[in-house]
């Protein structure tokens, strides 16, 4: 525990960090297909903008974040389309500046601040030691720059059904391992009788930064990078790791262009932490039951597919559970979200980790978490969000493993 404190003590000072002042969000609703095919064209070439809510479809919200140096032009390419845009965010600058305490509280690892990939990782060992026979460190492959892909496993007894947890594939979204390491906690810690019997009946896979090189990248260089950060030999650096699994590769809702935030690599898997992932997820796929995994932002609880429309053999199930999931998310603390397929809930992807892992293995209960906010803040949710957008996911959480369970019949 000492060795773990003096960790957290050591929070860093960063050079060569960049900076966002006067960097603004717009947001864009694109009424006819010329004006989607032009943020479309902007998104595979975007040149020092960045997408945070890239263009699907005709009057789905598009949400750009403009350096000041590039707002005269893109105004001229608006006007130049009769598009309108409403600023979401005035300075990115200012909202980096107050996304965490001005002071870290050293006292604990508290979740009233957002931890480095060091910090997170030492407070898994830190698991491991304390709770042993319980907590198991594992492994779930080596990134790019040569990273453990770290993560525990909890088991109470042998012969469980499992779930897996999976967060931090996309760099820049700090509330998704926040999130996943609280709800790890709470795994061991609750005194709650529903906690408790949820952590009785299933085994936890739990990998909180999937994407550690990139989660790095995030800390110390570019606050907003999304990506994994291999070097193909292109002008830009990575992929989208989410755009990379071997299932539907490429075919809608993922560009070809390396510069792009949703590259989706130069071919499946190409991605040495999407391909080793998926090979530990094959190894373990006989065992769980869930596949669960948290991105942000827009408030959503997705389930696949993302490629086409059609519906999946338990559509009904996970339609009404996702439902019942996010009622009582909302009783919790007031936060709205929406259900539904990723295809027509949020836009049409392909290549996704939760699509693939149902593609697959046809695990029954798959979904995404989108937490947090719905565009405020975006990427830059105030660290004085993590403890109540992770319970208010708790309570999600918990309502679909308990329908899991019940309908599993084991245990
Ligand atoms: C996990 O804890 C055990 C002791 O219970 C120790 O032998 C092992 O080295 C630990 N593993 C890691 C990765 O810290
Ligand atoms: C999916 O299922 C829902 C509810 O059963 C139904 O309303 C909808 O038409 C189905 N969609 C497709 C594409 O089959
Ligand atoms: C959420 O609940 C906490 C108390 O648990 C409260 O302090 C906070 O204001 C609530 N936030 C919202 C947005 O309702
Ligand atoms: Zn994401």
């Amino acid at each position: 525990m000492l060795r773990f404190l003096c960790l957290l003590i050591l929070t860093t000072a960063f050079a060569n960090r960049a900076t966002f002042d006067n960097y603004q969000v717009h947001r864009v609703v694109p009424e006819n297909q010329e004006q989607l095919n032009i943020l479309k064209d902007l998104e595979d070439d975007p040149n020092g903008l960045s997408f945070w809510v890239g263009p699907s479809r005709i009057q789905k919200a598009v949400d750009i974040m403009i350096p000041p140096h590039m707002l005269p032009r893109f105004n001229d390419i608006l006007a130049s389309i009769n598009l309108k845009s409403e600023v979401y965010i005035g300075n990115v600058q200012h909202l980096i500046d107050t996304e965490r305490p001005k002071v870290r509280p050293t006292v604990d690892f508290g979740w009233t601040d957002y931890y480095t990939l060091d910090e997170i990782y030492a407070w898994l060992d830190f698991l491991n030691e304390t709770y042993p026979g319980v907590v198991t460190p594992i492994v779930g492959g080596e990134s790019y720059e040569g990273r453990q892909i770290h993560g525990v496993k909890v088991s109470h007894r042998a012969g469980n059904p499992s779930v897996v947890l999976e967060g931090g594939i996309h760099a820049r979204e700090w509330i998704s391992p926040a999130t996943v390491t609280y709800i790890l906690n709470k795994l061991l810690t609750s005194q709650d009788p529903v906690m408790q019997d949820l952590v009785q009946s299933f085994d936890y896979y739990v990998f909180p930064v999937v994407n550690p090189d990139g989660y790095v990248y995030t800390h110390t260089t570019d606050r907003m990078w999304r990506k994994t950060r291999s070097q193909g030999g292109n002008r830009c650096f990575g992929a989208d790791a989410n755009r990379n699994f071997d299932f539907h590769w490429l075919e809608i809702g993922a560009s070809s262009s390396p510069c792009s935030d949703t590259y989706a690599g130069s071919a499946p898997f190409s991605e040495i932490e999407t391909r080793v992932l998926s090979e530990y997820l094959t190894s373990i796929a006989d065992q769980f039951d869930a596949y669960l995994t948290f991105h942000s932002y827009s408030q959503l609880l997705l389930f696949p597919y993302g490629h086409n429309n059609d519906n999946v053999s338990n559509y009904d199930e996970l339609l009404a559970l996702g439902q019942a999931a996010v009622s009582a998310l909302a009783n919790n603390n007031g936060t709205q979200y929406a259900v539904g397929n990723i295809y027509s809930t949020i836009y049409p992807t392909s290549g996704v980790s939760m699509d693939w892992v149902r593609g697959v293995f046809n695990t029954p209960y798959t979904y995404s978490w989108e937490l947090r906010d719905k565009g405020n803040h975006g990427f830059l949710l105030p660290a004085d969000q993590i403890i109540d957008t992770a319970e208010e996911t708790l309570v999600s959480l918990i309502v679909i493993l308990r329908h899991a369970k019940e309908k599993l019949g084991r245990n």
